[in-house]
């Protein structure tokens, strides 16, 4: 399985901040944003990374992970994404990486707090389909929120929400996704949403329909970064794991 990390986009909702930098290169207690979800998929066995990026600032990216040595990767891919077409719109830049193989999809924004291996090994063991991820929350309207069958809070997915004024569930929908081959030709009959974007919400609503998504919920925590709100959350999240690890004598080293 290869990995894809999306870190495109202007992250305006972070305005002043990203007016001169990538919201991905914005510090998270004591490390870039980008290098935790690189760790995520890093962590969970995968090897083969692709990195989309955009905008400005797409060199600093370079600059700071360089062929990705210090996670142990002897290569990192780059793509870069013009615009801010969405989500799907920069996941489409993977086709030419992913040739034919499945992909695990991180937002460049999300952080969790423990592996993933063992979903990702689930996954393999599939042979088609889309595979998602939920956790719930405080404030699912912020999110893709999954609507279950019989206005349940578990069970069979009915359909996906995208930032719902009235969530039918708790749940989000968070930033790592699974998807088999068959997804950059369904990323081409996507359309634009009412925000201009090709949605994330849209291309596993079209694997849902035809029975093929599955899920599984996270355990620990998870938080994106790309509101003040949320960054904050963030840094403190980070900043507690990182001091638990060190009263446990475990001295993460700081790359
Ligand atoms: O964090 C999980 C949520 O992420 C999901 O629950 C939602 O269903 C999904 O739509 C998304 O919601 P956001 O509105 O928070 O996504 P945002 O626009 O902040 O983009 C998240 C990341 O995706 C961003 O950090 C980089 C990447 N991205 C985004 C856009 C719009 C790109 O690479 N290119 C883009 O054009």
């Amino acid at each position: 399985m290869k990995g894809v990390v999306l870190a495109g986009g202007l992250g305006t909702r972070l305005l002043p901040l990203t007016k001169i930098t990538n919201k991905h290169l914005l510090p998270v207690y004591n490390e870039p944003m980008i290098y935790f979800p690189l760790r995520t998929l890093v962590d969970a066995g995968i090897r083969e990374i692709l990195l989309v990026t955009g905008g400005q600032n797409a060199g600093d990216f370079l600059r700071l992970l360089g062929n990705g040595e210090a996670f142990g990767l002897r290569l990192l891919n780059y793509a870069y994404q013009a615009g801010e077409g969405g989500i799907a719109d920069a996941l489409r830049l993977a086709e030419p990486f992913a040739d034919g193989e499945p992909i695990c999809v991180i937002l460049g924004d999300n952080i969790i707090e423990k592996p993933i291996g063992h979903i990702v090994d689930e996954v393999r063991k599939k042979p088609d389909g889309a595979h998602i991820i939920l956790k719930e929350v405080h404030d699912p309207s912020r999110f893709g929120v999954p609507v279950f069958e019989g206005g349940k809070q578990t069970g069979r997915i009915t359909r996906i929400e995208e930032k719902p004024a009235d969530p039918q569930s708790n749940f989000a929908v968070i930033g790592i996704y699974f998807y088999d081959a068959s997804v950059f030709e369904r990323i081409k009959t996507l359309v634009p949403s009412g925000r201009g974007e090709l949605e994330i919400t849209d291309l596993n609503n079209s694997y849902l329909t035809e029975g093929k998504l599955t899920h599984s919920l996270l355990d620990g925590w998870w938080t994106d970064a790309g509101t003040f709100e949320s960054l904050r959350a963030a840094s403190n999240l980070v900043a507690e794991s990182v001091e638990a690890l060190q009263a446990a004598g475990n001295t993460p080293a700081l790359k």
